[in-house]
């Protein structure tokens, strides 16, 4: 079966649906092609932290309605030593800003059900999705869905399909250049219908390694625990990484930790990694698929989202009718804050994991570093400008100031 869009959308992660949402919103058509199933895709447990700018998007997107209910605003957060914690006032430290703890598959749920509600095109089960004539005037993009082959002909094709999509893939390796750092660990995550033990995050620096508390709402945790890649979750029987969390949150958290049964239990690597440019003729990346950070700082999810927002705004110039000059900047526009966030990431992971080469003197570095910070009101305003995202005149190294 042959069809025409303006913008063929690969992926129905955060960035593919929340692109397509705003898209729709100005008027311009899309189809957005999903490999998995909708189950699968809403059920992913992946970020919980969102930025203002994330939340405004979302609201421009129209979907900020259960978002604003439901989400929990957080003014500040936690970093601890060996159990011992100290509080980062976001709030105060930013002249205002915060960040929202809303869960990632409430934002994909919403932007779905925005999605059908108006019965537009988004195919989930698209199978060998293929990418053809990206630097001509006419790309197209083949599918197979129900059994059933599809040509798909297009404007511009927007690849948010992930690390592993086929986006970044259909561009010459000659064509893109590649930044990249691996972890020599991952994190296992753990969600359970408990209540949370603190009110707001902690981050914290153990000798046995990094651990994080976090939450999905008041009765409903979720942590994460440093681990090395070869261990498996069925190494990790519940009661096993309730131990292990209480000791390396400490006794005060650990005093006020709810213990129960998982409902999920995973491993995640943790990875830096850049592709430049994020533009190949009419195809765009956007999001994980041009880019990863380790997940330490929540900032995935939300560079996705910025990304997302400066890709709409050029389509919707462009296919107005308006100049290409919004698409030619999109690469370096949001390359420049992606690499912001690689920093605050790679530097927050360094700050507060284990690495298996760390002697007394790297770890005493860390410790000083942390008690740095809790002792300067400088230095906790350096993390929490960063935390809450950079504005965007940052991200630009000052050349958008103006
Ligand atoms: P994805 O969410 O990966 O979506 C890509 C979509 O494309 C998927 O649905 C996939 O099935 C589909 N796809 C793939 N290949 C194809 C194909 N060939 N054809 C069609 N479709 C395809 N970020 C934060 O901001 N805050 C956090 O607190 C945070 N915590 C995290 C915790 C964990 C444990 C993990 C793993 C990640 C975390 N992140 C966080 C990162 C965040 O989840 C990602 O950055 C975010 O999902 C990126 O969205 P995306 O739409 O770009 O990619
Ligand atoms: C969560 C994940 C993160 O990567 C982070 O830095 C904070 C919170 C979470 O899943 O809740």
């Amino acid at each position: 079966m042959r069809h025409r869009t303006q913008v063929a959308v690969i992926g129905a992660g955060p960035a593919g649906l929340l692109l397509s949402q705003l898209l729709f919103r100005a008027g311009i058509d899309c189809v957005v092609l999903e490999r998995r199933s909708r189950a699968h895709v809403e059920a992913r447990i992946r970020a919980g932290v969102l930025e203002q700018g994330t939340v405004d998007l979302l609201d421009r997107a129209g979907v900020g309605e259960r978002l604003r209910r439901e989400g929990l605003p957080h003014h500040g957060v936690r970093l601890a030593v060996d159990g011992d914690a100290f509080r980062i006032d976001l709030h105060g430290l930013t002249g205002g800003r915060s960040v929202t703890v809303y869960g990632q598959t409430e934002v994909t749920q919403d932007l779905i059900r925005a999605h059908r509600d108006r019965g537009a095109a988004l195919h989930f089960g698209a199978e060998e999705v293929a990418l053809h004539d990206l630097t001509s005037g006419a790309p197209s993009v083949t599918y197979v869905h129900e059994g059933v082959p599809h040509r798909l002909s297009c404007d511009y094709v927007a690849g948010c399909d992930g690390y592993h999509g086929v986006a970044r893939a259909s561009v010459p390796a000659e064509a893109l250049r590649v930044f990249e750092r691996e972890y020599p660990f991952g994190w296992l995550g753990i969600l359970a219908d408990v209540p949370p033990c603190d009110s707001e995050l902690i981050y914290s620096n153990h000798v046995r390694g990094f651990a994080l508390a976090s939450m999905r709402s008041p009765t409903r945790s979720r942590y994460y625990v440093q681990v090395p890649l070869t261990e498996r979750p069925e190494n990790w029987p519940d009661e096993r990484l309730w131990d292990e969390l209480a000791v390396r949150l400490g006794p005060g958290a650990a005093a006020r930790m709810t213990r129960g049964p998982a409902i999920e239990k995973s491993i995640a690597p943790l990875r830096s990694f850049v592709a430049e440019p994020m533009r190949h003729g009419r195809l765009f990346l956007a999001g994980d698929a041009a880019h990863i950070v380790p997940p330490t700082g929540a900032k995935g999810l939300n560079l996705a989202a910025s990304d997302v927002g400066f890709l709409a705004e050029a389509l919707i110039e462009r296919l107005a009718g308006g100049s290409e000059a919004g698409l030619d900047a999109y690469s370096a526009r949001a390359l420049a804050r992606v690499w912001m966030a690689e920093r605050f990431s790679w530097w927050f992971t360094g700050l507060t994991h284990r690495f298996p080469d760390m002697d007394g003197f790297a770890r005493r570095m860390q410790v000083a570093e942390l008690n740095y910070i809790r002792a300067s009101e400088t230095a906790r305003a350096t993390v929490a400008e960063n935390y809450v995202g950079l504005p965007l005149a940052y991200a630009a190294g000052g050349r958008d100031a103006r």
